[in-house]
């Protein structure tokens, strides 16, 4: 298969903003680099994020295969869950998340948007179990079902991130900017995957650095996942995983935390600067840590060049109550909130 002959749909509003981040250039590097953010938490729709880039592709293969389903897979909170809801939406398919645990007893964040758009939300301790079972039920009522993995992070989903690529180079032509590096979260590995794959691809002038989510993320599944995507689509690359770039920080205190999603200071420290300095906001679980790793990167003199930080969203992680109840003390500790 040629990358060229693959088709999407439209979702999300593209080329996504390319911003100087004026105030924390100037605080980390004195002004000899510049730090540059991607705007992808502004994709859109139901508040975007890089799942749409991904969704494109998936819903033109969902849509073009007769599928009247979309059935995805995720952590309660899950954003790729939310916006596969959307996407499904809008594509006039009906939209069922399976979730990883017990049903809550509250909904917050992503789930309460999911519950919004009307999702049909089954929560498991068997995710292969309930899938089966949700997918019989569905079919018994003469629905097609398309089966999304976690993360969406499939041969078709990961062409939104490599074609992000080609999106970055045009517009860093455009702005007359020569970023060196390009910093982005490592999850299910649609995104780093896509985006190593991107870089060989269409020979970009910058790497692209991976800050992993989840302590024991290794190169080797990294460098197999860019592999099995550059064999699949016919291109003459293949890599080592010494080729893979992650920088996983100090032993004592890795960017990943200690586990996924696991509220963690050091990374609501850098979500308050991003907050703070630029007005921006990111997400304790995926951006805030990649961004946490940024800042200690240009600190420790790791990254020299001008650098772009790639934002995939996720704030809603902000307004669930593990998030919210780790906050309340920090902020109210340090920020002027009187009443007069
Ligand atoms: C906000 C956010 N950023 C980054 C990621 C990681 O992306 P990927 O799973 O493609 O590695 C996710 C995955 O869910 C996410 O929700």
């Amino acid at each position: 298969m040629k990358l060229e002959k693959m088709e999407k749909i439209h979702l999300g509003e593209y080329p996504t903003p390319l911003e100087k981040m004026e105030h924390l250039s100037k605080k980390h590097t004195g002004g000899k680099f510049n730090l540059y953010i991607k705007r992808d938490d502004a994709t859109g729709p139901a508040f975007g994020g890089n799942k749409t880039r991904k969704l494109e592709y998936v819903m033109k293969e969902a849509l073009d295969g007769g599928y009247t389903a979309m059935l995805t897979y995720g952590g309660p909170q899950t954003n790729h869950g939310r916006t596969t809801v959307a996407a499904a939406i809008k594509c006039g398919m009906k939209p069922i998340l399976v979730l990883g645990g017990k049903k809550p007893e509250y909904l917050s964040g992503n789930l309460t948007l999911d519950a919004m758009m009307g999702t049909d939300i089954v929560f498991t301790t068997d995710m292969e179990k309930a899938a089966k079972e949700v997918i019989a039920k569905y079919e018994a009522q003469g629905d097609k079902v398309y089966n999304l993995p976690v993360g969406g992070s499939t041969l078709t989903g990961v062409v939104g991130y490599i074609m992000a690529v080609k999106e970055i180079m045009d517009q860093c032509e455009a702005m007359d900017i020569h970023p060196k590096h390009l910093v982005a979260t490592v999850g299910s590995l649609g995104t780093f995957g896509g985006l190593n794959v991107g870089i060989r691809y269409f020979h970009a002038p910058f790497d692209v650095i991976g800050v992993p989510v989840s302590p024991g993320t290794k190169k080797e599944t990294v460098s197999e996942f860019v592999n099995k995507v550059a064999e699949f689509y016919e291109m003459d690359f293949r890599v080592t995983p010494e080729d893979i770039n992650i920088q996983y920080g100090p032993d004592d205190a890795p960017y990943s935390g200690e586990e996924y999603n696991k509220p963690d200071p050091l990374t609501r420290a850098a979500m308050f600067e991003l907050a703070r300095e630029e007005g921006i906001i990111s997400d304790p679980t995926y951006t805030g840590k990649t961004f946490r790793g940024l800042l200690d990167m240009v600190d420790k003199g790791i990254i020299a060049e001008d650098t772009i930080f790639l934002h995939t969203g996720g704030a809603m992680a902000v307004w669930t109550k593990e998030h919210l109840d780790d906050m309340q003390q920090e902020l109210f500790g340090n920020c002027t909130i009187s009443e007069i």
